[in-house]
């Protein structure tokens, strides 16, 4: 018996997730010294780690013959006196790409619908396809979301809606008011999947533990890789009902987050001053690209994250060249969006140099 007659038939067409290209791929292909590439292809925080858990980090690592603490105790605790909800209210995952995975498998199985936008994080149709669940994925006109269009494609077997706010890859923001309009006029059986990855970037944080305290169902998603620069560590939560997080806990693997994530995640979760800081990078960044392309006539989406949208000719032909001068970008041909490249914001000297071999190749 041949294994493809057996594996399951999901897996099969399973599209496969391509990462932002790695440093060290790239130092390899094109015979460069990997010290002098420039990755903005990943949304990872230019500034490097919290040093605040890099200090706790590095005082655990002796205790590395011992299993990580199951249930994140220590975590938990600290994120239910920022947040004000019960410590059961969290699950505690190894990034929150694995929390995705972890809603989609206890909610979608065959024949079952979940609905997100088209140009929206691929994890949501990977999960999906995963369970055996059907994509229903919505046009997003000018890279927004359009929330009608969103709403009119829940039907009866739809069983979760996933939105991120800011969006990945796009970058577009919807407001409090119309995330939570939006989650109102839901069916009280669809489980509505806030992704926030890159939410501490943004001046107004959308609120939704209201839904939550009213019963809704919204699970909303947060990670360390983003804002805290944590992205190596792997370390994501998610905050709902009592009864959705104990769901969770339930099919998570006993020891899902290593000891190191989690040190290190409650101490960046005490580091203001670096979360402050990126973000300041963050806005200046922001600016910069939006005054380059300007100056250079280039279409841009520029509105959330840390991450800005630019339209050129041939995108896949440029991201090429970019990286043989040693600066990776995000090609979106897998999100339908050929002539586009998404750039991580980084540090004024990194995106001075992106945009100057950009300039060469127009
Ligand atoms: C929108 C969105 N959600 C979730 C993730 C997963 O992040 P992590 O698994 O590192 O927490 C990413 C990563 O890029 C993302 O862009």
């Amino acid at each position: 018996m041949e294994l493809k007659n057996i594996v399951k038939k999901q897996i099969i067409n399973l599209p496969v997730y391509e990462t932002g290209k790695p440093i060290e791929y790239v130092a390899r292909e094109f015979g460069l010294d990997p010290d002098g590439i420039l990755k903005m292809a990943s949304n990872e925080n230019p500034l490097g780690p919290s040093p605040k858990a890099v200090e706790a980090v590095s005082k655990h690592l002796n205790g590395l013959n011992y299993y990580p603490d199951g249930g994140s105790y220590d975590l938990r605790m600290k994120l239910s006196q920022k947040w004000g909800l019960k410590p059961s209210q969290f699950a505690i995952g190894n990034g929150s790409n694995e929390l995705l995975e972890f809603v989609a498998q206890c909610f979608v199985g065959e024949g079952d619908e979940t609905v997100f936008g088209a140009q929206s994080f691929i994890v949501y149709k990977l999960a999906t396809i995963f369970c055996g669940g059907k994509c229903v994925s919505v046009p997003m006109p000018n890279l927004k979301y359009d929330l009608d269009m969103l709403r009119d494609a829940v039907t009866e077997k739809t069983k979760i809606v996933f939105m991120t706010n800011p969006n990945n890859p796009t970058g577009c923001v919807v407001k409090q008011d119309e995330v939570v309009n939006f989650v109102k006029s839901l069916p009280e059986n669809v489980v509505f999947c806030y992704d926030e990855a890159y939410t501490e970037f943004q001046d107004d944080e959308v609120d939704l533990r209201p839904l939550i305290s009213e019963g809704r169902n919204v699970i909303c998603l947060r990670t360390f890789s983003k804002i805290y620069g944590l992205a190596g560590l792997r370390c994501g939560y998610s905050y709902s009902s009592e009864e959705l997080a104990g769901y969770i806990n339930r099919i998570r693997e006993p020891f899902n987050v290593n000891t190191l994530a989690q040190v290190g995640a409650l101490a960046a979760l005490d580091d203001a001053e670096f979360v402050n800081e990126s973000r300041r990078i963050n806005n200046l960044g922001r600016k910069q690209f939006e005054k380059a392309f300007g100056e250079l006539g280039l279409e841009y989406f520029s509105e959330g994250g840390n991450f800005v949208m630019v339209k050129v000719e041939d995108a896949s032909g440029k991201f090429v060249q970019m990286q043989k001068r040693g600066v990776i970008v995000r090609p979106n041909v897998g999100y339908g969006l050929p002539d586009w490249l998404r750039i991580t914001i980084g540090k004024p000297e990194q995106n001075e140099r992106c945009i100057e071999e950009l300039k060469k190749l127009l």
